[in-house]
């Protein structure tokens, strides 16, 4: 394993005596450096003190090593530098010392990309997810856990909420990938009695999103006094569940979670991008004449909303975080962290603006 730098001791050798403190588990987490998986790999390692973290990431656009630049010397944390589309490399991992569970965050995750170029997203989040999977599968790994999204239900009208009932109804090509990976998911429970949770959550927010994304996006803009584009109307709905509580309810599925069972997670906090821009425009200090409306996103799916009575039923959890706290410390965050956003802006990500948004 000496190739991806990770310092792994086989448990089977006879050379290696067995240490005291060897770790109670070991989770292979994917995408650990995007948004949502560098929240959750700080917080399980500081959550579970014996516990020790792989994180596999291809370092895509998205994934940014300096989100874990605190946890990088942890001797209970290893990153691998991969792609979970690599079959022999994630063979090669998981079978090279016991693994406890695999939690898939990896994934191209914006619908506008999906639009733009979707054969990517059938790469990653169909077939990396098959490729984890298989990998699981063949080496006995305790629990599979898919993350997934709301989004997958499709779209509601101005009533009602999605539940894990709910039939899968994607419309963008983001979307119908992850219901692929979900479905391949369900079919690797069904067909070979693997133990595989799914947890769907609606749009998160916080520290560390990349700011193609829409709250990340329009605060950082506002700061600038750049203009903030307003996709149609505004008036779509989408609910948003504050990161931390996102990756706590991830904690909570894959502790206590039924095997083969969905959770939607979710906050309750619906409202329309318009007003959420509109508030960003007040905590920056910022005048509503920076409101642009823009060309509408094609297809773009008008409402979303979750029912997750289910995850706080049967496993006590609920988002403890409120919009109003959460989206204040979030701006706050953005503005203490130009370290952390003004490489993303000075780079690649510069021409994808000018090509997703001048002219539109
Ligand atoms: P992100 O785009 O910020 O991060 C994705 C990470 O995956 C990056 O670190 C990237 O380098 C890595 N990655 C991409 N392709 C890879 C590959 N082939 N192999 C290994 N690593 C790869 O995404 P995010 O917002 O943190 O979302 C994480 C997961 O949560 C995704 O599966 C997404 O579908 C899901 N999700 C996101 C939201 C949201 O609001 N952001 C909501 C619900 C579900
Ligand atoms: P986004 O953050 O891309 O998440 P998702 O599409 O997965 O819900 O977008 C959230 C909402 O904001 C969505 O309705 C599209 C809209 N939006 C804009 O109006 N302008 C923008 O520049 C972006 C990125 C999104």
């Amino acid at each position: 394993m000496h190739r991806h730098g990770l310092k792994i001791r086989h448990a089977d050798d006879p050379s290696v005596e067995p240490e005291r403190d060897d770790p109670m588990r070991r989770i292979l987490v994917t995408g650990g450096c995007g948004f949502i998986g560098s929240v959750f790999v700080r917080r399980h390692l500081n959550q579970h003190p014996t516990d020790e973290v792989w994180n596999l990431d291809a370092l895509t656009y998205a994934g940014n090593l300096s989100s874990l630049a605190d946890v990088a010397d942890n001797p209970r944390y290893s990153f691998i530098h991969g792609s979970i589309c690599d079959g022999p490399l994630v063979e090669e991992l998981i079978s090279s010392a016991p693994v406890d569970a695999v939690v898939n965050f990896a994934a191209e995750s914006h619908v506008d990309r999906s639009i733009e170029a979707p054969d990517l997203f059938l790469q990653t989040n169909v077939l990396g997810t098959q490729t984890l999977l298989e990998a699981a599968r063949r080496n006995g790994v305790r629990r599979f856990l898919q993350v997934s999204t709301d989004e997958v239900y499709g779209s509601l009208g101005a009533e009602g909420k999605f539940s894990e009932t709910t039939a899968l109804a994607p419309r963008s090509p983001y979307s119908a990938s992850k219901a692929s990976a979900d479905l391949l998911c369900s079919a690797y429970h069904h067909t070979f009695g693997m133990d595989v949770v799914i947890t769907r959550c609606c749009n998160n927010y916080g520290p560390y999103q990349f700011p193609e994304k829409l709250i990340p996006l329009m605060i950082l803009n506002a700061m600038g006094d750049r203009p903030l584009p307003v996709y149609g109307d505004g008036l779509q709905v989408r609910e948003w569940l504050h990161v931390e509580d996102h990756c706590a309810g991830i904690e909570a599925v894959l502790e206590r979670g039924k095997a083969g069972e969905v959770y939607n997670l979710g906050s309750g906090e619906e409202m329309t991008n318009l007003s959420l821009v509109q508030r960003l425009l007040k905590l920056t200090g910022k005048d509503e004449s920076l409101i642009s409306h823009v060309t509408d996103r094609l297809g773009h799916d008008r409402r979303y909303a979750i029912d997750s009575s289910r995850a706080q039923n049967q496993l006590g959890w609920s988002a403890q975080v409120s919009f109003e706290n959460g989206l204040a410390a979030t701006v706050q965050w953005y503005r203490d962290n130009t370290d952390w956003w003004q490489p993303i802006l000075s780079g690649e990500y510069r021409n994808y603006y000018r090509k997703m948004y001048d002219g539109r």
